[in-house]
Protein backbone atom coordinates (compact mmCIF):
# COMPACT_ATOMS: atom_id res chain seq x y z
CA UNK A 1 0.00 0.00 0.00
CA UNK A 2 1.51 3.66 -0.87
CA UNK A 3 2.44 5.20 2.44
CA UNK A 4 1.57 8.92 3.31
CA UNK A 5 4.90 10.75 2.08
CA UNK A 6 4.61 9.16 -1.13
CA UNK A 7 1.28 10.25 -1.57
CA UNK A 8 2.48 13.60 -0.48
CA UNK A 9 5.18 14.18 -2.64
CA UNK A 10 3.00 13.57 -5.47
CA UNK A 11 0.40 15.94 -4.43
CA UNK A 12 2.43 18.96 -4.48
CA UNK A 13 -0.07 20.86 -3.13
CA UNK A 14 2.01 22.14 -0.02
CA UNK A 15 4.10 25.43 -1.30
CA UNK A 16 7.74 24.79 -1.62
CA UNK A 17 8.86 27.33 0.95
CA UNK A 18 10.97 24.87 2.88
CA UNK A 19 13.41 21.98 1.52
CA UNK A 20 11.73 19.28 3.43
CA UNK A 21 13.51 16.11 4.15
CA UNK A 22 11.83 13.17 2.70
CA UNK A 23 9.79 11.62 5.67
CA UNK A 24 6.96 11.74 6.82
CA UNK A 25 6.50 11.52 10.88
CA UNK A 26 3.45 10.11 12.43
CA UNK A 27 3.81 9.77 15.84
CA UNK A 28 6.53 10.49 18.59
CA UNK A 29 7.19 10.00 22.06
CA UNK A 30 10.02 12.17 24.14
CA UNK A 31 13.03 12.79 22.57
CA UNK A 32 12.01 9.74 19.66
CA UNK A 33 10.02 10.41 16.29
CA UNK A 34 8.40 7.45 14.17
CA UNK A 35 8.05 7.58 10.45
CA UNK A 36 5.29 6.46 8.52
CA UNK A 37 7.88 3.46 7.42
CA UNK A 38 8.60 2.45 11.00
CA UNK A 39 11.83 3.98 11.31
CA UNK A 40 12.92 5.40 15.06
CA UNK A 41 14.71 8.69 14.72
CA UNK A 42 16.12 10.81 17.79
CA UNK A 43 14.79 13.97 17.76
CA UNK A 44 17.41 16.50 18.35
CA UNK A 45 15.60 19.32 16.82
CA UNK A 46 12.39 19.00 18.93
CA UNK A 47 10.19 21.37 16.49
CA UNK A 48 13.11 24.13 16.33
CA UNK A 49 13.05 24.62 19.97
CA UNK A 50 9.00 23.95 20.46
CA UNK A 51 8.66 20.81 22.31
CA UNK A 52 10.00 21.40 25.92
CA UNK A 53 8.91 18.62 27.37
CA UNK A 54 9.52 16.36 23.98
CA UNK A 55 6.81 14.26 21.66
CA UNK A 56 3.12 13.42 23.58
CA UNK A 57 4.12 15.13 27.18
CA UNK A 58 2.13 13.46 30.00
CA UNK A 59 1.92 17.04 31.27
CA UNK A 60 0.37 18.38 27.63
CA UNK A 61 -1.89 15.48 26.73
CA UNK A 62 -3.34 15.85 30.07
CA UNK A 63 -4.08 19.77 30.03
CA UNK A 64 -5.02 19.74 26.80
CA UNK A 65 -7.46 17.13 27.30
CA UNK A 66 -8.80 18.77 30.39
CA UNK A 67 -9.33 21.90 28.57
CA UNK A 68 -10.70 20.88 25.49
CA UNK A 69 -13.50 19.23 27.24
CA UNK A 70 -14.59 22.81 29.17
CA UNK A 71 -14.13 25.22 26.27
CA UNK A 72 -11.41 25.86 23.63
CA UNK A 73 -11.78 29.14 22.07
CA UNK A 74 -14.28 32.31 23.06
CA UNK A 75 -12.07 35.22 21.77
CA UNK A 76 -10.82 38.39 23.53
CA UNK A 77 -13.85 40.15 23.71
CA UNK A 78 -14.06 38.28 26.92
CA UNK A 79 -11.91 36.72 29.61
CA UNK A 80 -10.98 33.33 30.36
CA UNK A 81 -9.20 31.81 33.29
CA UNK A 82 -6.22 30.03 31.43
CA UNK A 83 -5.22 33.50 29.95
CA UNK A 84 -5.09 35.15 33.26
CA UNK A 85 -3.39 32.71 35.32
CA UNK A 86 -0.63 32.24 32.66
CA UNK A 87 -0.65 35.96 32.58
CA UNK A 88 0.01 35.97 35.92
CA UNK A 89 2.70 32.95 36.32
CA UNK A 90 4.44 34.93 33.08
CA UNK A 91 4.83 38.29 35.44
CA UNK A 92 5.80 36.31 38.54
CA UNK A 93 8.73 34.63 36.94
CA UNK A 94 9.63 37.71 35.74
CA UNK A 95 10.48 38.50 39.25
CA UNK A 96 7.55 41.72 38.97
CA UNK A 97 10.11 43.37 36.61
CA UNK A 98 7.57 42.75 33.78
CA UNK A 99 3.70 44.07 34.17
CA UNK A 100 1.80 42.95 31.40
CA UNK A 101 1.44 40.22 28.42
CA UNK A 102 -0.35 40.41 25.44
CA UNK A 103 -0.66 36.74 23.88
CA UNK A 104 -0.57 35.96 20.22
CA UNK A 105 0.38 32.70 18.08
CA UNK A 106 3.91 32.71 17.10
CA UNK A 107 7.22 34.14 17.49
CA UNK A 108 6.60 36.49 14.51
CA UNK A 109 3.79 37.73 16.24
CA UNK A 110 4.98 38.11 18.68
CA UNK A 111 7.91 40.48 17.38
CA UNK A 112 5.48 42.07 14.96
CA UNK A 113 3.54 43.48 18.27
CA UNK A 114 6.41 44.70 19.86
CA UNK A 115 7.56 46.30 16.43
CA UNK A 116 4.22 48.52 16.95
CA UNK A 117 4.40 48.62 20.87
CA UNK A 118 8.05 50.62 19.95
CA UNK A 119 6.59 52.45 17.40
CA UNK A 120 3.56 53.92 19.57
CA UNK A 121 6.37 54.69 22.14
CA UNK A 122 8.45 56.88 19.16
CA UNK A 123 5.65 58.66 17.84
CA UNK A 124 4.98 59.69 21.90
CA UNK A 125 8.74 60.19 22.70
CA UNK A 126 9.71 62.05 19.06
CA UNK A 127 11.57 58.70 18.42
CA UNK A 128 11.51 57.56 14.84
CA UNK A 129 14.77 55.07 14.77
CA UNK A 130 14.60 51.01 14.99
CA UNK A 131 17.43 49.13 15.79
CA UNK A 132 18.45 45.67 15.19
CA UNK A 133 21.48 43.04 14.69
CA UNK A 134 23.30 41.53 11.85
CA UNK A 135 22.72 38.14 11.35
CA UNK A 136 19.49 38.23 13.66
CA UNK A 137 16.20 36.51 12.95
CA UNK A 138 13.38 37.85 13.94
CA UNK A 139 10.34 35.91 11.70
CA UNK A 140 9.65 36.09 8.36
CA UNK A 141 6.02 38.99 8.32
CA UNK A 142 7.32 42.82 6.90
CA UNK A 143 7.52 44.09 10.37
CA UNK A 144 9.65 40.90 11.53
CA UNK A 145 12.36 40.93 8.30
CA UNK A 146 12.83 44.55 8.76
CA UNK A 147 14.54 43.99 11.69
CA UNK A 148 15.94 40.21 10.91
CA UNK A 149 19.97 40.94 9.95
CA UNK A 150 20.14 38.45 7.13
CA UNK A 151 19.76 39.93 3.72
CA UNK A 152 19.06 36.33 2.13
CA UNK A 153 15.42 36.93 3.71
CA UNK A 154 15.11 40.47 3.34
CA UNK A 155 15.98 40.64 -0.38
CA UNK A 156 13.36 38.98 -2.42
CA UNK A 157 10.76 41.56 -0.67
CA UNK A 158 11.94 44.96 -1.86
CA UNK A 159 11.13 47.91 0.57
CA UNK A 160 10.84 47.17 3.65
CA UNK A 161 9.37 49.68 7.37
CA UNK A 162 11.71 52.49 7.49
CA UNK A 163 13.74 53.74 9.67
CA UNK A 164 15.45 50.56 11.22
CA UNK A 165 19.14 50.30 11.20
CA UNK A 166 21.24 47.32 11.32
CA UNK A 167 24.17 47.21 13.58
CA UNK A 168 27.03 44.30 13.56
CA UNK A 169 26.39 41.94 16.45
CA UNK A 170 28.65 42.22 19.18
CA UNK A 171 31.03 45.23 17.83
CA UNK A 172 31.93 47.59 20.25
CA UNK A 173 32.53 50.07 18.58
CA UNK A 174 30.35 50.13 15.94
CA UNK A 175 27.73 50.15 18.22
CA UNK A 176 29.26 53.41 19.53
CA UNK A 177 29.22 55.11 16.32
CA UNK A 178 25.88 54.51 15.28
CA UNK A 179 24.66 55.13 18.85
CA UNK A 180 26.62 58.83 18.63
CA UNK A 181 24.97 59.69 15.59
CA UNK A 182 20.96 58.73 16.28
CA UNK A 183 21.39 59.64 19.84
CA UNK A 184 17.97 60.54 21.28
CA UNK A 185 16.11 59.41 18.32
CA UNK A 186 16.33 55.55 19.00
CA UNK A 187 12.95 54.23 20.36
CA UNK A 188 13.76 50.75 20.56
CA UNK A 189 16.88 48.14 20.08
CA UNK A 190 16.02 44.70 19.21
CA UNK A 191 18.12 41.94 20.42
CA UNK A 192 18.79 38.39 20.69
CA UNK A 193 20.05 37.27 24.25
CA UNK A 194 21.72 34.42 22.15
CA UNK A 195 21.27 34.25 18.06
CA UNK A 196 19.83 31.27 17.42
CA UNK A 197 19.40 30.64 13.37
CA UNK A 198 22.27 33.26 12.93
CA UNK A 199 24.72 30.65 14.52
CA UNK A 200 23.90 30.01 17.67
CA UNK A 201 25.84 33.42 19.17
CA UNK A 202 25.71 35.04 22.71
CA UNK A 203 25.86 38.43 23.34
CA UNK A 204 28.78 40.10 24.91
CA UNK A 205 28.88 41.60 27.76
CA UNK A 206 30.11 44.64 27.42
CA UNK A 207 27.85 45.27 24.09
CA UNK A 208 24.62 43.94 25.95
CA UNK A 209 25.44 46.48 28.96
CA UNK A 210 26.14 49.74 26.39
CA UNK A 211 22.68 48.54 25.14
CA UNK A 212 21.39 48.66 28.01
CA UNK A 213 22.88 52.08 29.23
CA UNK A 214 21.93 53.20 26.03
CA UNK A 215 18.45 52.50 26.33
CA UNK A 216 18.35 53.74 30.06
CA UNK A 217 19.82 56.77 29.79
CA UNK A 218 18.48 57.76 26.51
CA UNK A 219 15.04 56.59 27.31
CA UNK A 220 14.85 53.86 24.31
CA UNK A 221 13.23 50.52 24.78
CA UNK A 222 15.16 47.24 24.81
CA UNK A 223 13.12 44.50 23.32
CA UNK A 224 14.86 41.04 24.00
CA UNK A 225 13.88 38.60 21.51
CA UNK A 226 13.21 35.24 23.55
CA UNK A 227 11.29 32.86 20.90
CA UNK A 228 14.36 29.96 20.97
CA UNK A 229 16.36 30.99 24.10
CA UNK A 230 13.41 31.76 26.14
CA UNK A 231 11.09 29.19 28.45
CA UNK A 232 13.93 27.18 30.24
CA UNK A 233 16.04 26.48 27.58
CA UNK A 234 18.77 28.85 29.10
CA UNK A 235 18.88 27.43 32.39
CA UNK A 236 16.85 30.42 33.65
CA UNK A 237 13.61 30.78 32.53
CA UNK A 238 13.79 33.91 30.79
CA UNK A 239 17.11 34.23 29.07
CA UNK A 240 17.56 37.77 30.39
CA UNK A 241 18.18 36.25 33.84
CA UNK A 242 21.42 34.06 32.67
CA UNK A 243 23.11 37.43 31.59
CA UNK A 244 21.53 40.01 34.16
CA UNK A 245 20.24 42.58 31.70
CA UNK A 246 16.56 43.51 32.20
CA UNK A 247 14.79 44.29 29.01
CA UNK A 248 11.79 46.39 28.56
CA UNK A 249 10.29 43.92 26.41
CA UNK A 250 10.40 40.60 26.35
CA UNK A 251 9.07 38.36 23.22
CA UNK A 252 8.32 34.81 23.65
CA UNK A 253 7.17 31.55 21.80
CA UNK A 254 8.24 27.84 20.87
CA UNK A 255 8.78 26.55 24.53
CA UNK A 256 5.94 28.83 26.11
CA UNK A 257 3.54 26.12 24.37
CA UNK A 258 5.47 23.09 24.49
CA UNK A 259 3.87 22.06 21.42
CA UNK A 260 0.96 24.33 20.94
CA UNK A 261 1.03 27.16 18.90
CA UNK A 262 1.34 30.55 20.58
CA UNK A 263 3.38 33.70 21.36
CA UNK A 264 3.35 36.38 24.24
CA UNK A 265 4.65 40.21 24.41
CA UNK A 266 5.61 41.08 27.84
CA UNK A 267 5.84 44.91 28.54
CA UNK A 268 7.39 46.75 31.21
CA UNK A 269 5.52 49.79 32.54
CA UNK A 270 7.71 52.34 30.67
CA UNK A 271 6.76 50.22 27.29
CA UNK A 272 2.97 49.25 28.13
CA UNK A 273 1.48 51.99 25.80
CA UNK A 274 -0.96 50.11 24.00
CA UNK A 275 -4.76 51.50 24.60
CA UNK A 276 -7.80 50.31 23.33
CA UNK A 277 -8.16 49.04 19.95
CA UNK A 278 -3.92 49.57 19.47
CA UNK A 279 -3.45 45.81 19.31
CA UNK A 280 -5.73 42.64 18.60
CA UNK A 281 -5.62 38.66 17.89
CA UNK A 282 -8.63 36.36 17.34
CA UNK A 283 -7.17 33.29 18.14
CA UNK A 284 -4.67 35.01 20.37
CA UNK A 285 -4.51 33.32 23.90
CA UNK A 286 -7.40 31.35 23.71
CA UNK A 287 -8.36 28.57 27.09
CA UNK A 288 -6.81 25.63 25.37
CA UNK A 289 -3.42 26.91 24.47
CA UNK A 290 -3.17 28.95 27.32
CA UNK A 291 -4.22 25.73 29.79
CA UNK A 292 -1.66 24.01 28.02
CA UNK A 293 0.79 26.57 27.77
CA UNK A 294 0.50 26.92 32.04
CA UNK A 295 1.25 23.60 32.60
CA UNK A 296 3.92 23.78 30.55
CA UNK A 297 5.44 26.55 32.24
CA UNK A 298 4.67 25.22 35.65
CA UNK A 299 6.93 22.21 34.92
CA UNK A 300 9.47 23.96 32.89
CA UNK A 301 10.33 26.61 35.86
CA UNK A 302 10.53 24.83 38.24
CA UNK A 303 14.25 25.51 40.58
CA UNK A 304 14.67 21.98 40.28
CA UNK A 305 13.85 21.86 36.85
CA UNK A 306 15.93 25.00 35.38
CA UNK A 307 18.90 23.35 37.73
CA UNK A 308 18.93 20.26 35.76
CA UNK A 309 18.94 21.60 32.67
CA UNK A 310 22.57 22.97 33.68
CA UNK A 311 23.98 20.02 34.74
CA UNK A 312 22.48 18.44 31.16
CA UNK A 313 24.53 21.44 29.64
CA UNK A 314 27.62 19.74 31.14
CA UNK A 315 26.90 16.72 30.45
CA UNK A 316 26.83 17.41 26.48
CA UNK A 317 29.52 19.36 26.58
CA UNK A 318 32.15 17.16 28.28
CA UNK A 319 31.12 15.07 25.18
CA UNK A 320 31.66 17.70 22.69
CA UNK A 321 35.01 18.50 24.16
CA UNK A 322 35.94 14.90 23.60
CA UNK A 323 34.74 15.19 20.17
CA UNK A 324 36.68 18.59 20.02
CA UNK A 325 39.95 16.59 21.02
CA UNK A 326 39.24 13.74 18.62
CA UNK A 327 39.55 16.93 15.83
CA UNK A 328 35.62 15.44 14.62
CA UNK A 329 34.67 19.14 15.18
CA UNK A 330 35.98 22.69 15.15
CA UNK A 331 34.81 23.78 18.51
CA UNK A 332 31.21 24.00 20.49
CA UNK A 333 29.23 26.45 22.04
CA UNK A 334 26.09 27.52 23.05
CA UNK A 335 23.93 27.42 26.55
CA UNK A 336 21.67 25.31 28.15
CA UNK A 337 20.19 23.32 25.77
CA UNK A 338 20.52 25.84 23.18
CA UNK A 339 24.14 23.73 21.71
CA UNK A 340 25.88 24.17 18.84
CA UNK A 341 28.82 22.37 17.04
CA UNK A 342 30.84 24.33 14.71
CA UNK A 343 32.49 21.76 11.57
CA UNK A 344 33.33 21.98 8.11
CA UNK A 345 29.90 21.75 6.35
CA UNK A 346 26.98 22.12 8.42
CA UNK A 347 24.56 20.57 5.29
CA UNK A 348 27.12 17.36 5.12
CA UNK A 349 26.62 16.35 9.00
CA UNK A 350 22.46 17.20 9.08
CA UNK A 351 22.17 14.99 5.97
CA UNK A 352 24.76 12.30 7.35
CA UNK A 353 22.68 12.72 10.64
CA UNK A 354 19.70 12.29 9.07
CA UNK A 355 20.54 9.05 7.51
CA UNK A 356 21.74 7.64 10.51
CA UNK A 357 18.09 8.59 12.11
CA UNK A 358 19.36 11.51 13.81
CA UNK A 359 17.28 14.57 13.31
CA UNK A 360 19.47 17.88 13.79
CA UNK A 361 19.39 21.50 12.28
CA UNK A 362 22.00 23.82 10.63
CA UNK A 363 22.49 27.64 11.76
CA UNK A 364 24.52 28.67 9.10
CA UNK A 365 27.15 26.92 6.80
CA UNK A 366 29.68 25.94 9.86
CA UNK A 367 27.18 25.27 12.38
CA UNK A 368 25.04 22.12 13.37
CA UNK A 369 22.28 23.18 16.35
CA UNK A 370 21.63 20.55 19.26
CA UNK A 371 17.91 21.14 20.41
CA UNK A 372 16.85 18.49 22.96
CA UNK A 373 13.82 18.41 24.52
CA UNK A 374 14.15 20.07 27.85
CA UNK A 375 12.98 16.50 29.94
CA UNK A 376 16.27 14.97 28.26
CA UNK A 377 17.53 12.73 30.46
CA UNK A 378 21.40 11.35 31.52
CA UNK A 379 20.95 8.34 29.66
CA UNK A 380 19.49 9.70 25.98
CA UNK A 381 21.97 12.35 26.52
CA UNK A 382 25.09 9.37 26.36
CA UNK A 383 22.58 7.71 23.49
CA UNK A 384 22.86 11.17 21.57
CA UNK A 385 26.49 11.44 22.05
CA UNK A 386 27.24 8.42 20.99
CA UNK A 387 25.24 8.74 17.80
CA UNK A 388 26.46 12.16 16.89
CA UNK A 389 30.43 11.04 17.56
CA UNK A 390 29.41 7.80 15.06
CA UNK A 391 28.01 10.29 12.57
CA UNK A 392 30.70 12.92 12.83
CA UNK A 393 32.97 10.11 12.08
CA UNK A 394 31.29 9.18 8.94
CA UNK A 395 31.51 12.72 7.79
CA UNK A 396 35.20 12.37 7.91
C1 LIG B 1 14.70 34.31 17.74
C2 LIG B 1 13.48 34.05 16.90
N1 LIG B 1 12.56 35.03 16.76
C3 LIG B 1 11.45 34.83 16.03
C4 LIG B 1 11.22 33.64 15.39
C5 LIG B 1 9.96 33.43 14.60
O1 LIG B 1 9.11 32.59 15.29
P1 LIG B 1 7.92 31.80 14.56
O2 LIG B 1 8.54 30.87 13.58
O3 LIG B 1 7.19 31.12 15.67
O4 LIG B 1 7.06 32.81 13.90
C6 LIG B 1 12.15 32.60 15.50
C7 LIG B 1 11.94 31.32 14.82
O5 LIG B 1 12.80 30.52 14.64
C8 LIG B 1 13.31 32.81 16.29
O6 LIG B 1 14.24 31.86 16.42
Amino acid sequence: MENLLTKTMQTKNVMATYARKEVCFIEGKGMWLMDDRGNRYMDMVSGVAVNALGHSSEVVLEALQKQAKKVMHISNLYWNEPQMALAEILIELSGDVLKDVFFCNSGTEALEGALKLCKKYGQENGKKYLLYMDNSFHGRTIGALSITGQEKYQMPFGALIPDCISVPFNDLQALTQVLEAYKGQIAAIFIEPIQGEGGVIEVREDFIHAVEQYCHSESALLVFDEVQCGAARMGTYYAFQSIGVIPDIVCMAKGLGGGVPIGAILSNEKASVFSKGDHGSTYGGNPLVCAVSLAVTQTISTFAFLEAIKVKEIKFKMGFKAMEALGLIKAYRGKGLLLALSVEDSNKVVEMAFQEKLLLISAGAETVRILPPLNVTGEEIELVLAKIQDVLEKCI
